[in-house]
């Protein structure tokens, strides 16, 4: 993205107080689903459809009476996807990367948590009873992370629906760096910018 730029935690943390703090988490959990019978799903991703009609990760605006990033990004999690986040918490071992730029003052920060897959479920079933339902979260979507014959359908025709800030390019890194993806199933996929 245009004039975004990546910053370590502890230059973001010392910004100081003109600025607000926004978390979002990637939640996934290894899936031995198997689509048609044939096509490995491999993990669960969930990602969720906005307000804004972008899709983004669940997470939003730390506030005054949140005490650290991770309680904010914890208070959201509950707000968006409801009570079944309660039985994880996403912790500072989970940050992967922090970004200003794609809006004044506001600096971005970016989580991913690997859940079991009955966690994840849980989180699905309960979604629909959360506070944000309807609202801020019009329904959690999992990525396809497999490429069809065609070429084109699972995660390239993924990848061409409108995003949030850095949810594409952060989605990307995170599928590549933490493995969930196998290198020759997306062709022509090009290394994330931001790195
Ligand atoms: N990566 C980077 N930046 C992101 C991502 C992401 N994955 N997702 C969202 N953002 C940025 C966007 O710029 C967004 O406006 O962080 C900002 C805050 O995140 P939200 O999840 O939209 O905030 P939330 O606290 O959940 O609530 C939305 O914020 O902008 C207001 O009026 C809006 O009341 C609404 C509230
Ligand atoms: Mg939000």
């Amino acid at each position: 993205m245009a004039g975004v730029r990546r910053l370590g935690l502890a230059e973001a943390l010392a910004l100081g107080p003109g600025w607000r703090h926004a978390c979002h988490a990637l939640l996934y959990a290894p899936d031995p689903g198997m689509l048609f019978g044939r096509i490995p799903l491999r993990y669960a991703v969930l990602m969720q459809m906005r307000f804004d009609g972008r899709l983004g990760f669940p997470g939003g605006f730390v506030d005054s009476q949140d005490n650290t990033l991770e309680d904010g990004l914890n208070r959201e999690l509950r707000e968006e996807l409801g009570e079944a986040v309660s039985a994880f918490s996403v912790e500072r071992t989970d940050h992967r990367s922090s970004h200003v730029g794609a809006r004044p003052r506001v600096v971005t920060h970016f989580y991913a948590k690997r859940l079991t897959l009955e966690q994840l479920e849980a989180v699905e079933a309960g979604a629909p009873r959360a506070k944000d339902h309807g609202l801020e979260v019009l329904g959690l979507v999992r990525v396809p992370l497999y490429t069809l014959r065609d070429g084109v359908g699972g995660l390239p025709a993924f990848l061409e629906n409108s995003f949030i800030g850095t949810a594409r390019e952060e989605l990307l890194e995170a599928l590549q760096d933490l493995g969930l993806l196998k290198s020759e199933s997306v062709p022509g996929l090009k290394t994330p910018v931001h790195r």
